[in-house]
């Protein structure tokens, strides 16, 4: 593949994303390090505490609790406090969408692509390990990192399987849903050390079937009144309003509003010659000019009788 400038690459998106020159320009921008901090093991100011008592500064990233940009750390896995399971590092963005699936203690969750378990630690903990999680993954050799991750952040109500998503078993139905599938990435690419932009090699179309099937049977899996999260790091209609669309099309499916005071794009109107349902705009679109971190989009679905 050709080394192409983020204008380049995203060229095809260019009408799409709003300022798209200010969008290019923090591409070339390092990835700031966000840290979530983990209730499950420790207070938040008891770890505030621990980490600016060895010179690292912490920006508080309101109006979220938990969540905190860390300046002057560039390996966070080093820390004792991240062995220790009282911060996890993770990007903001995929904080958020743990959020909009607004978990609640006692309740039965699926992450149908769980690993390695960022969302689904953050999920245990929204619901105080309470009630229960199943996080699948069809990649045995990702669910070492999940099992990994949720033992050392103290989850405790969630069990483990390795389903391919689309053939999970339809026997048992949940609260709430979350579908982080696998997508084309691009919320990811940024400037490397040396300023070359990192492109990317995954084939969108190939992803956009696995990704509506995935859809699907999570919301098969959802009791009536139930909520799902849709979500990707990528910018691609296709992968995003298109897959939402197929839902709607073909399910009782209705999308919400996602409750948070934070910057974000709404879902498209619009995306080559297909309108898009108006209710799409509740859909969030996240870019890195707006907050910086990975590049997303996430869809909050209620299933209807
Ligand atoms: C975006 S990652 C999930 C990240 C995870 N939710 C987190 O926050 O840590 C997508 C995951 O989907 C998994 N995956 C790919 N195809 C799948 C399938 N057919 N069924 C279930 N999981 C699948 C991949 O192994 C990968 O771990």
């Amino acid at each position: 593949m050709p080394n192409l400038t983020p204008e380049e690459y995203f060229a095809p998106f260019s009408q799409i994303i709003p300022n798209f020159a200010a969008f290019c320009s923090k591409l070339s921008a390092t990835l700031p390090v966000h840290f979530r901090m983990n209730t499950l093991k420790a207070p938040v100011r008891e770890t505030r505490l621990r980490l600016e008592q060895q010179g690292i500064a912490l920006v508080k990233e309101d109006p979220l609790k938990l969540v905190y940009r860390a300046e002057n750390i560039s390996q966070p896995g080093h820390l004792l406090e991240f062995s220790l399971g009282h911060l996890h590092s993770q990007a903001f963005s995929s904080v958020l969408a743990a959020f909009a699936l607004g978990p609640e203690p006692g309740e039965a969750v699926l992450d149908l692509c769980a690993a390695p378990g960022s969302k689904t630690s953050l999920i245990a903990q929204l619901m105080q390990n309470k009630g229960i999680i199943v996080a699948n993954d069809r990649n045995p050799d990702r669910l070492i990192p999940l099992r990994a991750n949720l033992k050392r952040l103290g989850v405790i109500n969630a069990l483990i399987t390795r389903y391919p998503g689309q053939h999970f078993p339809r026997r048992f139905f949940f609260d709430r849903v979350l579908v982080d599938v696998p997508c084309s990435a691009e919320g990811t690419l940024r400037a490397g050390p040396n300023g070359t932009f990192r492109q990317s090699t995954w084939a969108s179309q190939k992803l956009t079937r696995l990704q509506r099937d995935l859809l699907l049977v999570a919301f098969d899996l959802l009791k009536v009144g139930g909520t799902l999260v849709y979500s990707t790091c990528t910018y691609s209609p296709d992968e995003n309003e298109s897959t939402v669309q197929f839902l709607l099309k073909t399910r009782p499916a209705e999308i919400q509003p996602i409750e948070m005071d934070l910057p974000h794009s709404p879902g498209l109107e619009q995306w080559k010659d297909t309108s898009y349902d108006p209710s799409i705009k509740y859909c969030w679109r996240i870019y890195p000019h707006q907050i910086d971190t990975v590049g997303f989009f996430m869809a909050r679905v209620v299933k209807g009788s």
